[in-house]
């Protein structure tokens, strides 16, 4: 559907013959340019055109074409792209272009110019530390400093170092902070791609502004009504807000006058269909005006043409890392001045002179800051202090890291793997540690898998991982609040989102298959979302049944697992022999496990009739999935404070709350302790997918934490 770009147009097309001989000449090169220069959709196809297959290409020695990779930070970055270059090249996307991120992988043994995402490459050094089928690797968006892409930079310059010249790196970035990288890489040439830009005319409000959305708006609508032809680009922070403002705009746009002519609102944010994408780049039908509502993935990441006016909020989410609590929150942020100026501005200035509206005032721009902190400087380590260790990298403070981490949060993060057992006391990985990393997600949420399995609810599991891991599953526009609210009402459970979801999706199987998008329809539910996390649940519970795990289950749970299974009741305490229960009640109780999971496998397939309570009663509330659930997430805790008549959290105290969203928002009696997934923070912290559980469960869990050992 990319309409095929005019190639020679673009700037980097003048500078290729200098770009290629340049990356020929040097193992390492820093390119920089514009966005929207050519860089992204160009460079890669220079070095496996002119480079790597000239005379022939070389191979590995299994007999594989050496290939080009370019990583993304972005998983839209990396579709999109890899899209449009393979329709520059008339090919399909998997075949000579193929793209792979987290949990859609394209590629192909065809693939030569491969499109990833920073951490699937980090994944991919696990499985061949010298990544021995690429010739060249280019870091793309460099300026992006993702917490991936830092590691990576430190992991590559080491395979440079030992596979020479056979390995080449091309560092791309939008702004002019190459020098860093430069001396980073051996002091590796800098080469400049210059675009055509225009000067951009910047105005700021006068006074701060209460609500963004709206004076975002209203700016836009005033730009409709006496700006001159001209595209316009409004940062904004999210889907919701994006699809509320759209809203909003297609009603003001009934009330234009009869002499303003309409327009047309497009939006651009990561969740949004890959085909909704792809609308930005066409021109809007009969001249109109196209306005564009997009996170910042707009900054640089994909580059629009035709936009003359930039409408900013001054804003933006980031995940912040609290060492206290050794909690990640998603935080609505101000952004730097680099970032307003360079990468927002500077959009305004492509095609001809253009105009920059701040929502926010001068005197509140000279006080921004000036760089945007790399993110690995302000996000929870745990993940990738992992993925090192299991690289053979101990000593992750001695790293060859470009910016060093916070040593507090390096320590924070072995502390939290030691107290789960993924590494052991003198910080080396286990067996434990080695099987987290095969799961292409949060350690937290691995181990929540691993427990389960343990348990025997691995099925369910591997449902609630996969659809918290997917964002929005209900629709939640405010145009379709009421409704989705609804729905949600029909599915939920007292125990919490985690066991809704479950039932929401079990409902969904149960519907018949060529009506599930009706379905779905019905109950303000995204079919695409499903279908996105059963593909999801797919490969969770591939790599769950790739290994038996038995060692590994008996040390995680142990004894307790026969405990659990034969508790009397949610949150019960009586664990009475199953012999002695058996004698009490009468010889037809099931009891042994194997029987019981029978019955809720029977239960499951609607085979048997749902009794609220003894055996069913006890799974049908979710008491197993709610345990493992606290193995994985029991840092993330929180309590009822009664005195305050607010939640903190178990760890650092922090007063949280239940996010709207949950099914556990409108409870009139609060339960005295939840577990969440995650933490949005805008003008409170706000707690996401949650669970009740009990305290013993969480002593359960996680006895070194909990109940340290005397
Ligand atoms: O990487 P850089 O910002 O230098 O530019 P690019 O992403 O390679 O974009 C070059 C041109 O291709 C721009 O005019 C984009 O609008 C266009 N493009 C497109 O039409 N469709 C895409 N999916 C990606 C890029
Ligand atoms: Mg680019």
């Amino acid at each position: 559907m990319a309409t095929p770009q005019k190639v020679q147009t673009l700037p980097v097309t003048e500078a290729r013959d200098a770009i290629v001989r340049m990356i020929r000449k040097n193992q390492a090169v820093i390119i920089v340019g514009e966005t929207g220069s050519g860089k992204t959709t160009q460079i890669p196809q220079y070095v496996w055109d002119d480079i790597l297959s000239a005379g022939g290409g070389s191979k590995t020695e299994d007999g594989k074409s050496i290939i080009v990779g370019c990583t993304q930070p972005r998983r839209v970055a990396a579709v999109s792209v890899a899209r449009h270059v393979a329709n520059q090249r008339h090919v399909k996307v998997g075949e000579e272009v193929g793209y792979a991120v987290r949990f859609d992988d394209t590629s192909s043994a065809k693939t030569r110019i491969k499109f990833l995402t920073d951490g699937i490459l980090l994944r991919e050094i696990q499985a061949d530390p010298e990544l021995k089928h690429y010739g060249c690797i280019i870091l793309d968006e460099a300026h992006e400093r993702t917490l991936h892409g830092d590691v990576l930079f430190g992991l590559l310059k080491s395979i440079a170092r030992r596979r020479g010249k056979s390995f080449k790196i091309v560092v791309m970035s939008a702004t002019l902070n190459a020098e860093q990288f430069s001396k980073f890489w051996w002091d590796a040439p800098i080469g400049v791609v210059h675009g055509r830009t225009y000067p951009v005319s910047i105005m700021h409000t006068i006074e701060p502004q209460a609500d963004y959305v709206e004076a975002a708006i209203s700016t836009i609508l005033q730009i409709h009504e006496k700006e001159e032809k001209g595209d316009i680009l409004c940062f904004l922070t999210g889907q919701e807000e994006i699809e509320d403002a759209k809203r909003i705009l297609m009603d003001r746009m009934k009330l234009l006058p009869n002499n303003v002519p309409d327009f047309l609102v497009l939006t651009l944010y990561s969740a949004l269909p890959y085909a909704q994408q792809l609308l930005v780049f066409e021109p809007a039908p009969r001249g109109e005006r196209k306005i564009i509502l997009a996170t910042n993935i707009a900054e640089t990441s994909i580059a629009v043409e035709g936009i003359k006016y930039v409408v900013d909020a001054g804003v933006v989410k980031a995940k912040y890392f609290n060492h206290k609590t050794g909690m990640e929150a998603l935080t609505e942020v101000d952004i730097s001045k680099a970032q307003a100026t360079g990468r927002r501005a500077g959009r305004a200035g492509r095609m001809t002179a253009g105009k920059c509206f701040r929502l926010y005032t001068a005197t509140a721009f000279e006080a921004l800051s000036e760089n945007t902190i790399p993110e690995i400087r302000r996000s929870s380590l745990v993940s990738v202090v992992l993925q090192m260790k299991n690289l053979g990298i101990d000593k992750v403070l001695e790293f060859e890291f470009m910016d060093s981490p916070p040593p507090k949060a390096v320590i924070k993060a072995e502390e939290n793997l030691m107290l789960v057992r993924a590494l052991n006391r003198d910080g080396k990985i286990t067996a434990l540690g080695v099987r987290l990393t095969d799961f292409p997600i949060e350690p937290s949420s691995a181990m929540v898998l691993l427990v389960a399995k343990a348990l025997g609810v691995s099925h369910e599991a591997v449902i609630v991982v996969a659809m918290t891991s997917t964002e929005n599953i209900f629709l939640t526009s405010r145009e379709s609040k009421e409704g989705a609210d609804r729905c949600k009402a029909m599915f939920a459970k007292s125990s919490g989102d985690h066991a809704t979801l479950l039932s929401l999706y079990q409902a969904y199987k149960r519907s018949p298959k060529d009506q599930r998008k009706e379905w779905c329809e019905t109950h303000c539910v995204s079919h695409r979302q499903i279908q996105k996390a059963e593909d999801i649940m797919a490969q969770l519970a591939a790599i769950l049944a790739e290994r038996e795990d038995d060692q590994l289950l008996d040390a995680l749970v142990g004894a307790k697992r026969r405990q659990y299974l034969h508790r009397s009741g949610p949150g019960g305490h009586a664990t009475e022999p199953p012999e002695d229960r058996k004698r009490r009640r009468g010889a037809d109780e099931p009891d042994a496990p194997q029987d019981m999971l029978d019955r809720y496998t029977a239960l499951r397939h609607g085979q048997l009739a749902v009794e609220q309570s003894g055996v069913e009663g006890r799974l049908i509330d979710f008491e197993l999935l709610r345990r493992a659930l606290c193995y994985g997430y029991y840092l993330q805790s929180a309590f009822f404070n009664a005195k305050l008549n607010m939640y903190e959290t178990i760890v650092g105290h922090l007063p949280v709350h239940i996010h709207p969203s949950s099914v556990l928002f409108n409870r009139r009696k609060k339960p005295s302790l939840v577990i969440f997934n995650s933490v949005v923070r805008t003008t409170k912290r706000y707690m996401k997918d949650l669970s009740v559980v009990h305290e013993d469960w969480l002593k359960d869990a996680a006895p070194q934490f909990f109940a340290p050992a005397e």
